[in-house]
Formats: structure tokens, C-alpha cells, sequence
């Protein structure tokens, strides 16, 4: 199942979801799978042999006529399904490949909610309490995917971009793309873009001025750079990396406007966001640190969410080859689940001069952002 294997890139699949439900449901379960399983099983033998349009299996939604693994589909109720976007959407993705990956395998699709609300057992769907709202090629994927192992986290697998490019669908559209969550589970989404939308912090603030903000962050230089390499793979023919970052290379002027080079601009941005968000409620992850020390940077988001660390160095191997941490395979599962790079990307390589040029441009920048934040990124 092409769905599944996708999403192997990334994750522990479902098994980790099978194996750690929650605490304190877990007594619940048993008989109502059980029950859920001998219901599914008697529509399915019912509906082959009466073999009629009525029958029970078409009934309970259209795509889950269509799933072959009902079973599998029916315990798999932490991914939601991926939103219904354009292709285009995925231009904010960071990462490349994987995160293609990530949004065509985001989920068991929808006839696990259909059969969710056949059993009205696995919860409601609700407006997300957080939401990771940047920077793109800062990480995103990375902590969410993470964050996912954890039993009170549900987020949407792709990315809905709400607060930017849907918001005119209006919040019950929003909500329908979430996740069902049981009490006291949280509900997430990431849009790496909203964090430079200017309209997205009053936005964010209109559906409740209590959402809990995390921005994944990392040196305006490198992600400038990884910036470019993503859009230099799906255009080939754009012009240099030199030639887009200055307005007059001569004067050694830096193009704002390049969106590449703006992004990076992170106390600039910030400011819109404290217009509407006491500091206290956003959380700044370190891009750097969530690649050498997963654990770490865990640990404070599972603060920041008000959750039981969960997530710890257990979970977490290096992968040196790759450069980059693995989640352990999850019990039930065979392989192990790296993050980075699936197929080498090279960067361009740069002109010395001008990555020397472009750190200059952001220090003033980054200082007055660990200013802000109260916390040194140390990138220069
Ligand atoms: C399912 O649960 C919801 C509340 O969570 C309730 O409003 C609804 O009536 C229930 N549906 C059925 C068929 O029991
Ligand atoms: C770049 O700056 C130099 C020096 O000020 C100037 O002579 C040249 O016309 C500028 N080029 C462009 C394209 O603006
Ligand atoms: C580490 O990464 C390399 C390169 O991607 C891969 O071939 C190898 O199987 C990985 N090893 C482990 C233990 O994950």
C-alpha cells in the first residue's frame, strides 16, 4: 500500500499508535474493538453476499468502501487525512522530497473518521491549541513528526495554510481538516508561511488569543541557502543565488525583497506577532539543536504544550552517515525512521564573499531577535 509505505520515510506508522494509547483508555479498548471488529466483519459478510447498493460497507462512507485494510484503517485513528489542497501548496513544504512524501501519506484518509463517528468512540474535532507557524526549511516537518510520536498530540499531516491562503473557507472548513482528539489531547497543524503572513497573527488571535505559537528557527544564512536549493530543484533555470540577493552586487546592496532573504528578517516578523502574542506564548525552537539534540529541544515543547515528557533520548539514534537523528522503529515496526535528506540534494556551492556579505546583513538583525527572544541562537 503505496500510503503506507510513503509515510515510512518519516514516521513510526501506526504500530506506535497501536501500541501506546493513552493511559487511561486503554481499559476501553479491548471490547470496543472487539466489538468494532465483529460489527465490520458482519457488514462485510453482509454486504458481499446481499452484494446490493445499500449495504453497510458503501454506506458508512464512500472511501472507506474503497479502503482494502478496514481493519488496519479503523485502529489507525492518530493521522488525520491531508487537507484538500492544490498541488501548489506544497511550494512552502520544507525538506524536498520527504515532505512530498509526508503529504501524500498523511493518513489513513478519511473513512477512518467515517468509521471514527460509526463508533463515536475516538473523539471530536477541534480548532488547533497550537500551531507551529514557522520558518520554512527552519525544521518544521522535523518537530512535527517528532511531536507526533507523543499519545496527546494529533496534528494535520500536510499543511492547511488557514491563516494565509484558505482563510475565506472560514474556521468550520479549518476544523474539519483536524484530527479527532479525545480530552486532554492536543490538537496541532504547521504552516512554515503564516509566520510571515502579516495578517496571520490577528488571525490567529481572532480564533483564540490563548493558541500556544512555536517557530522553529535557524541561521538566516544556511536557510537562506537551503531556501534556494529546494526552489533551484523544481526550477532549474532561475537565475544564480548571487544574482538574487543583490540589487546591485557592486554596492553589495542585499534585495530585501527576495523572499529567500526575507524570511530571515525573524525580529522583524516577530514584531508583528507581539502585537497580538505576550512573548511567553511563543516558543522558539532551535533549527540547529533539533538536529544535535533532539531530546532537548523535545523536552521544552513537551513543557511548552504542558505534557508529560514523553518524548526522550529513547526514542532518538544518529544516523552519522545521514547526519541527521532517527526516531527508534516503534514496536511492530521494522525499520527505523530518519529524518533528512532521503536523496542527496547538493547545494550549490556559494561564493565565499557573499555568504560573508549576507551574515554581515543579518547580524544586527539576529541580535536584536535574541534580544527579543532572550535566547542566543548563536549564529554567527
Ligand atoms: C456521537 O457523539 C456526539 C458527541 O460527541 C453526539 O453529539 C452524537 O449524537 C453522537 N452520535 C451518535 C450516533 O451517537
Ligand atoms: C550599481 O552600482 C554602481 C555603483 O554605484 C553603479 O555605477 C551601477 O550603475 C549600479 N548598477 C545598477 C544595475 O543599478
Ligand atoms: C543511515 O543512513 C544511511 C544513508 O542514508 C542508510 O543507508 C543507513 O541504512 C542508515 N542506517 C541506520 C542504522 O539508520
Amino acid at each position: 500500500m503505496g500510503l503506507i509505505g510513503r509515510r515510512l520515510l518519516f514516521l513510526p506508522d501506526a504500530p506506535s499508535a497501536l501500541a501506546s494509547p493513552p493511559g487511561r483508555r486503554r481499559l476501553l479498548w479491548p471490547p470496543l474493538l472487539l466489538f468494532a471488529m465483529l460489527a465490520l466483519w458482519l457488514c462485510m459478510v453482509y454486504s458481499c453476499a446481499a452484494a446490493t447498493t445499500g449495504s453497510c460497507a458503501p454506506a458508512a462512507s464512500s472511501s472507506a468502501a474503497s479502503s482494502p485494510h478496514p481493519k488496519l484503517l479503523l485502529l489507525r485513528t492518530k493521522n488525520p487525512p491531508p487537507p484538500p489542497l492544490s498541488p501548489g501548496d506544497e511550494e512552502d513544504e520544507e525538506g524536498g522530497e520527504e515532505e512530498e512524501g509526508i503529504l501524500d501519506g498523511a493518513g489513513p484518509g478519511p473513512s477512518s473518521s467515517a468509521l471514527s463517528s460509526f463508533l463515536n468512540g475516538s473523539g471530536t474535532k477541534r480548532l488547533p491549541q497550537a500551531v507551529i507557524i514557522g520558518v520554512k526549511k527552519g525544521g518544521t516537518r522535523a518537530l512535527l513528526e517528532f511531536l507526533r510520536v507523543h499519545p496527546d498530540v494529533r496534528a494535520v499531516g500536510a499543511e492547511p495554510h488557514f491563516f494565509d491562503r484558505n482563510y475565506e473557507r472560514g474556521l468550520a472548513w479549518y476544523r474539519e481538516l483536524m484530527p479527532r482528539t479525545l480530552d486532554g489531547q492536543i490538537t496541532m497543524e504547521k504552516t512554515p508561511s503564516y509566520f510571515v503572513t502579516k495578517e496571520a497573527p490577528a488571525r490567529i488571535s481572532a480564533m483564540s488569543k490563548d493558541t500556544k505559537l512555536i517557530v522553529v528557527v535557524r541561521d538566516p544564512v544556511t536557510r537562506a541557502i537551503s531556501d534556494y536549493t529546494q526552489t533551484l530543484s523544481k526550477k532549474p533555470d532561475i537565475p544564480t543565488f548571487e544574482s538574487l540577493t543583490f540589487k546591485n552586487r557592486t554596492t553589495g546592496l542585499i534585495d530585501t525583497s527576495w523572499s529567500a532573504i526575507q524570511i530571515g528578517i525573524y525580529a522583524k516578523h516577530l514584531e508583528n506577532w507581539l502585537l497580538y502574542f505576550p512573548i511567553g506564548q511563543i516558543l522558539f525552537v532551535s533549527g540547529e539543536r533539533l538536529i544535535s539534540d533532539p531530546a532537548g529541544e523535545l523536552g521544552r515543547v513537551q513543557d511548552f504544550l504542558g505534557l508529560k515528557r514523553i518524548i526522550t533520548d529513547k526514542h532518538f539514534y544518529f544516523n552519522k552517515t545521514k547526519g541527521f537523528p532517527c526516531l527508534k522503529k516503534a514496536e511492530g515496526s521494522s525499520k527505523p525512521h530518519c529524518l533528512g535528506k532521503t536523496k542527496g540534494r547538493t547545494h550549490p556551492s556559494i561564493d565565499q564573499k557573499v555568504v560573508q556579505r549576507l551574515r554581515e546583513f543579518y547580524r544586527p538583525f539576529n541580535m536584536k531577535f535574541y534580544q527579543m527572544t532572550g535566547h542566543d541562537f548563536g549564529w554567527d
